[in-house]
This record gives structure tokens, sequence and C-alpha cells, in this order.
């Protein structure tokens, strides 16, 4: 098919390291991409905060003035780049309202605003196409949309940040601190100077959201989300989990319940060494899908990264550029089924506790009843002696978190107990 005649006009908001890559690519690719698109493209307009020289971008197209664009009624489709809720949310409301559909990699924007952003896109007709938001590069969202929509997600598990997969695999691979590490990840530019939304889990909560919004359909946002981030995990933790044959993951989890709930969570899991996840490394991100009749999928690739990120953009741009030539939209996220979330005291998995106690006969016992008193089944215990100190290290069987909590709160209070080192969840070992 050849090109249509009319061109689909393209405005861009935002161009930092992905945008300014999108832009380039975009200018460079062109007559390829139209082709495929099969309607000529054209990027018209780049809204910055400052116009500044871009190496292979015509100064032309830049403007200060972001609702230039979204209020242009030549304009098409808008891709958003800029990052952060406002004015981000206002550009894209005003442009849906404008008639354009829209590109964006924006996770924190749709994981707390995405229902108005769709009911508002469908009510015109338009499409929200977001790719980018999940993992940089790899194909997630459409295969999760798209290529599942005739199947039935029981489960999804991943590494969505690729900084804090950076720091965890130095710490497992080269016996180093967390605090080291991250300071080296700050100055390759994996972390920011402010390595909260990284290091703490926000980033791959908003991204918990999103998946498991698609997943499950049903609107799920960042507040639904349990969270927890890595930086209470020392090398001495790793170093147990690696003489267990696990590794340490900050993974997004989401799975249906038995009572057909959403469970949605972000923490760090000791992950057995022979789960497909296991082996991603540094700061490459993975997702793991179950599926009904798929069985298992994982998809994995680059998550960040001007260029990469690029690549999901314009594989949205081509498809939304499409639908506008043939005036119609692509497949939509639905949330028929409206499922609850289930509060993180129901969710059950295995636990490791690690324990500083009193080397005394007894304790041992003591400990275990503890356990048992709060219906904890133990798979196993390993105990370290150290002077008149052991180090004891609990694997319970599949436990809720409520009881977990209660088990760790009797634990607090026996005095043979000086010290909870650690608390930890584990997948992916063979048995319940
Ligand atoms: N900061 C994110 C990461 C990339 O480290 O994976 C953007 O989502």
């Amino acid at each position: 098919m050849s090109p249509a005649d009319k061109p689909v006009r393209i405005g861009m908001l935002g161009c930092g390291v992905v945008g300014s890559s999108v832009a380039r690519l975009l200018l460079a690719d062109t007559a390829e991409l139209s082709t495929r698109a099969g309607v000529k493209m054209e990027l018209s307009r780049i809204a910055v905060r400052t116009i500044k020289p871009y190496e292979g971008i015509n100064p032309s197209l830049f403007t200060t003035d972001p609702f230039s664009i979204v209020n242009d009624p030549e304009i098409d489709l808008i891709i958003e780049v800029m990052g952060g809720i406002e004015p981000a949310r206002e550009l894209i409301m005003t442009a849906i309202e404008n008639r354009k559909s829209v590109v964006t990699a924006n996770k924190a924007l749709l994981a707390s605003h995405g229902a108005e952003m769709f009911t508002a896109a469908y009510a015109k007709g338009e499409d929200i196409y977001y790719e980018a938001s999940v993992a940089g590069a790899i194909p997630i969202i459409r295969p999760m949309r798209d290529s599942l929509a005739g199947d039935f997600v029981t489960r999804l598990m991943g590494i969505v940040n690729g900084t804090t997969n950076y720091i965890l695999t130095k710490m497992h691979e080269d016996d180093r601190e967390f605090a080291d590490v991250l300071k080296e990840a700050q100055a390759l530019g994996y972390a920011e100077a402010d390595p909260t939304a990284d290091v703490e889990g926000f980033d791959a909560a908003a991204k918990a959201a999103i998946l498991s919004g698609l997943a499950f359909h049903t609107r799920v946002t960042v507040d639904d989300v349990y969270r927890e981030g890595i930086s209470k995990i020392t090398l001495e933790d790793v170093k147990i989990a690696k003489s267990m044959d696990h590794v340490i993951k900050l993974l997004a989890i989401a799975e249906l319940t038995p009572a057909d709930e959403i469970s949605v969570r972000v923490h760090p899991v000791m992950l057995h060494k022979s789960h497909p996840l296991a082996s991603v490394r540094d700061a490459y991100n993975a997702v793991f899908v179950e599926a009904e009749s798929a069985g298992s999928l994982m998809f994995y690739g680059r998550g960040a990264g001007g260029a990469p990120t690029a690549s999901a953009i314009l594989g949205d741009v081509v498809a939304v550029a499409r639908h506008i030539a043939l005036n119609s939209v692509g497949q939509r996220e639905t949330d028929y089924a409206d499922r609850d979330i289930a509060p993180i005291e129901s969710t059950k998995t295995k636990f490791l506790i690690r324990l500083e106690v009193a080397d005394k006969a007894g304790v041992l016992a003591s400990i275990a009843t503890t356990f048992a008193n709060h219906g904890v089944s133990i798979q196993t215990v390993n105990q370290a002696g150290r002077n008149d100190d052991a180090e004891v290290t609990i694997v319970t069987h599949l436990a809720t978190e409520g009881e977990l909590k209660a088990t760790v709160e009797s634990l607090k209070k026996m005095d043979a107990v000086q010290n909870i080192s650690s608390v930890i969840r584990v997948e992916g070992a063979t048995s319940a």
C-alpha cells in the first residue's frame, strides 16, 4: 500500500533523552516508517521548556508553548515524553478533547490518572498507546492488551526497574554493599541523584499498577500497590540467598487470589536460581507472565535509555498513525472485571527470617513453638553458632503476611531473641 495523501501530523511534548531520540529517529526514518504505517507521517512541532540546539533536529520545530500544539487543529497525534503529572495530564486531556490520539511514556501519570485518560480517549474515539511506560524497549503492553486478549492471565512477575536490578546484581556478583554500588550506579547515570523513586520501589509500583490493570481487566492505581524497596537489603542477606542457591531481586508481582481478588505488590524477593527471572542481570528488565492457555511467557530486554525507549514509542506511533489514516482505533484496555484489591495481610508467600538468638538449650524449640502458635509451618532451619550467640535462618512454608507479621511480633518479645536481622519473601523454590 502506498502512503495516503493526507499526512498524519505529529506534535511532541518534551525533548529530553527519550524525546530527542524519538525526534532524531522519526526525522531520519520518516519515509520508511510512513510506508509501514501506510500513511505519510510528519513531525510538525516539539514543545520544550527552553529552546536550544539539538543535533539532527531542525530548530524551527521547537516551541516553548505546549498548548499551542495540543490546540493546533492541524496536529493529529501527540507524543508525550515530558513526564510528571502536571502539566502532562492537562495537556493530554486537552489533546484528547481536541480529537487527537496520544502516545505516552508517562508511567506515573497512567498509574494515577489512567482511568480518566482512557475514558476520555474512548469517548472521543481516540487511541492512547503507552508501550514505553513499562520496561522501555520490551514489548509488554501490546502483548498483554492485544496478543493475550483471547487468554486469561493468572499471574505476572517482573523485574521492571533497571537501577535496582543493577545494584542487586553487583551486590550478588561482586560481594559489595548496597551504598557502595548505589554510588557507582549514580556515577554511571543509572541512578538519579535522588534515587528514592527507583530504590524504594515507587517506579516499579507504577509499572505494577499498569500491568496488573491490563492483566486483570480492572482499574489499578499506584495506591493499590503494596511497596517495599531494596534499601534495607544487606550484603549479608545477599550472601545467605546465594548460599541457598537463590538471588535477591526487586519484583513486581500481580496475581489473582483464590477469592478472585488482585494481589499486587513490589518488594525484594529471594528467587531460586532456576527461575527464568533469576538470570536477568545488570540494568536489564524482564516480565514473566502466566496465562491459562499460553502457559509461561517471558519478555526480556532494555528497560530504559533513549534509543530503546524510542523504539517502543515509534512502534506505537506507526500503529496509531495507521489507525488515524483508517479512521479506526486499536484494541482497548477494559475494566469490566472490576476486581477488588486483596489486602496485603491475606497474601501467601514463603518467608526467610534471620534471627540472632542466645545459644542455649530450648531456644530453638521455643522459636519453633512461636511459629507453630501463629499457624506458620517451618520448611528449613539452619543454625550457625557464634560464641554464646547463634544466627538462626528459618524458611517457612506458605504463610499469609498477617500470620508472618504476628509471628515476628511474638519473636521480638522473646528474651532469647536478640535481633531479627531480616525478613525476606521467597519465590520460585520447588515445594510449598
Ligand atoms: N528509572 C527506571 C529504571 C527507568 O531504573 O528502570 C525508567 O522507568
